[in-house]
């Protein structure tokens, strides 16, 4: 028998992150025991403790998957279907483990997305210690200028922060690539946007060494041990490959 803190517990059981996982318990959505629990410290025990997340009882660890999408536009990345709008998680429905997506793309953008259901790894990712870079590829509606890349490379005020982006470089007329650390919310959207460029796609295709290719949109594959692995020793220093980009 060993006690786990309920949030690791649930992330271990492929809930959510762990830092998903707290606020799932804060919002008193978790039960232990039959009681709610909004303590994500409290210690738990899966042959001890019978633990619920919004009624439905949680069997333990799981088998760990991981999984690499390149995401269509129009999906949510979101756990619950908000109405009627479709969820990356619906591109899934023949797993049945209960996954979930590491960090977000916003509904229209497109690309590299890691599905899994190991809340420790999603966690390592998405924490901003982890510095992993992530490269997008813009396609805007305007000419891209000399002036436009000044004011790119310069970032944009994301909530509280400054981000910078680490690289940008002119593709051809209308598009740009552009490798960011922070993993914001409409980062990409907003550093274009106060260099009045107006997005028409926005498609990541890098995490760290991990390259979309050719994965055609819509359709997943399982990552390869070697690719999980490189997450654990993230160096970030992108493989000399097509679609990376080099270093300003
Ligand atoms: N930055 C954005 O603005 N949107 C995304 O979906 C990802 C990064």
């Amino acid at each position: 028998m060993e006690d786990k803190r309920l949030s690791k517990a649930l992330a271990a059981a492929g809930i959510a992150s762990r830092r998903a996982c707290e606020e799932i318990i804060f919002s008193g959505r978790v039960k232990v025991n039959g009681i709610v629990v909004r303590i994500p410290q409290t210690l738990v025990d899966w042959q001890r403790d019978q633990i619920s997340v919004d009624e439905a009882v949680i069997g333990g660890e799981q088998k760990k998957l991981y999984f690499m999408l390149n995401k269509p536009p129009g999906y949510l990345c979101s756990n619950v279907r908000p109405g009627n709008k479709r969820i990356v998680l619906d591109l899934f429905s023949d797993q049945s483990e209960r996954l979930f997506t590491v960090g977000r793309l916003d509904r229209d953008t497109t690309g590299l997305l890691i599905v899994t259901n190991d809340g420790h790894f999603a966690n390592r990712l998405i924490h901003p210690s982890s510095n992993i870079t992530k490269e997008y590829v813009v396609k805007v509606c305007q000419e891209i200028t000399g002036e436009h890349l000044e004011t790119l490379s310069q970032g944009a005020r994301v909530d509280d922060k400054w981000v910078r982006p680490v690289f940008v470089q002119k593709v051809r007329r209308g598009t740009f690539k552009i490798c960011v650390k922070e993993g914001k919310k409409h980062e990409v959207r907003i550093i274009a946007e106060r260099a009045q460029l107006k997005i028409s796609e926005l498609t990541r295709i890098r995490i760290g060494n991990l390259i979309l290719g050719s994965l055609p949109e819509g359709e997943y594959r399982p990552l390869t041990a070697r690719e999980q692995e490189s997450f654990l020793s993230q160096s970030d220093q992108p493989r000399p490959a097509r679609q990376s980009c080099s270093k300003p």
